[in-house]
């Protein structure tokens, strides 16, 4: 996060000694990325964070990835998929994934083990529901609309709060996640053109401390040895001495974070606007945008849809989320859709839907969209709960 953030108890200054109330001194530990080249925290651990009394290789719940062939738009219906009896964590239902980016679909009913990606940073939607993130950092509560950015390695579960399961799209990058760095001054301080700011911003506001021994932690971590369609990652089921989350303060600028989608301020114009305005964030290789209720197109002659269009260079992923998604009136997508125009495809409205948006002042929708700069393999479960006659939906005629 470009921002920097101070947590619990930290001594005044950085690597000295800082006791404990008994007098033992807190153990440091430094979390950064590339190297010491780029934002990092500096935590106080009641404990070493080093101590591990066991690590075994941990099976995932497995999956395979398959490529897009031939070649097809896509119409991926989550809201087929099981529902509950899963955490949020391993029981995530693969959609989509390259070598870049891995998208699933979760609906969490209970807590999930104590988890650390170490590949990459993990960007969670709340499609709906409410929980609280518990990580070393502190806690984040989220709910219904929520982005909750989780950088690589820290460790956390999610615990679902509410009466109904959480539901999350989850966005695992092989990288890190932020703002886009147009957005950022060069010191990191939001612009005023960007659609969101600090201020929407929510951080950990104080230490989450626990009690535990023989603590297991699940880590997704790198590993070319990977089973087929593992992309590359492996598992282990390491057992910490002491409970993980014994931090008693930190501060810095890695950190989880939290956003609201309906604190992104839609940027609109006379004319349509292409899909950057709607960038909410930039990972290796993959951007994630929304697309949230506006104010529409305002020339006189204004066609609020998009014109087709084809991104030559990009796999575009729409999860449509809430309200109605007029371009795509007509096709049966609905809340929870997921519809995937790859490159090698021009996609557009559907049939009458440009005539049927003149006019119209506003829109409500609401859509999370992924869009990745190669090409995107389909997971068992995204090929589970697809609409196969999608493709034909702008011809209205299919394949004999
Ligand atoms: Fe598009």
């Amino acid at each position: 996060m470009p921002y920097y953030r101070s947590v619990g108890d930290v001594p005044r200054k950085r690597h000295t000694q800082f006791r404990a109330p008994d007098g033992r001194l807190y153990a440091e530990e430094l979390m950064g990325q590339e190297g010491f080249s780029s934002d990092s925290s500096l935590l106080y651990h009641r404990h070493l964070p080093t101590a591990i009394v066991d690590a075994r290789e941990y099976d995932p719940p497995a999956w395979r990835r398959v490529p897009n062939r031939p070649l097809k738009p896509r119409h991926l219906q989550t809201h087929k998929l099981d529902a509950g009896g899963s955490d949020a964590i391993t029981g995530r239902q693969h959609l989509l994934a390259n070598e870049d980016v891995r998208i699933s679909y979760v609906v969490a009913d209970r807590p999930s083990p104590l988890y650390r990606n170490a590949v990459g940073d993990e960007c969670l939607y709340v499609e709906s529901g409410t929980a609280r993130v518990e990580t070393a950092f502190g806690v984040l509560e989220v709910g219904t609309g929520d982005y909750v950015v989780v950088p690589t390695s820290v460790i956390y579960r999610v615990v679902p709060t509410g009466e109904a399961p959480v539901r999350v799209l989850a966005v695992e990058a092989t990288g890190h996640i932020g703002p886009p760095k147009r957005y950022l001054s060069v010191r990191g301080q939001f612009l005023e053109h960007s659609p969101y700011c600090e201020r929407d911003v929510r951080g950990p506001a104080e230490p989450l401390l626990a009690d535990g021994e023989d603590v297991e932690v699940l880590v997704q971590h790198r590993s070319r040895a990977g089973g087929p369609g593992s992309g590359g990652t492996a598992w282990t089921r390491h057992v910490y001495a002491n409970h993980p989350f014994d931090v008693v303060g930190w501060d810095g600028h890695l950190y989880p974070w939290a956003f609201n989608i309906s604190d992104f301020e839609p940027i609109t114009g006379r004319l349509h606007q292409p899909p950057p305005v709607h960038q909410t964030f930039q990972g290796p290789n993959f951007v994630i945008c929304s697309f949230v209720p506006r104010k529409v197109d305002y020339h006189p002659q204004a066609i609020p849809v998009p014109y087709n269009h084809h991104n030559v260079d990009s796999d575009e992923v729409i999860f449509y989320t809430g309200g109605n998604y007029e371009a795509r009136r007509g096709s049966g997508i609905e809340q929870g859709s997921i519809s995937v125009h790859p490159s090698g495809f021009t996609h557009g409205p559907q049939p009458g839907a440009v005539e049927r948006a003149i006019g119209v002042e506003y829109f409500d929708e609401l859509a999370v969209m992924v869009d990745t700069f190669r090409p995107l393999d389909l997971c068992d479960q995204g090929l589970a709960c697809e609409d196969t006659a999608y493709a034909w939906t702008w011809s209205g005629r299919a394949p004999d």
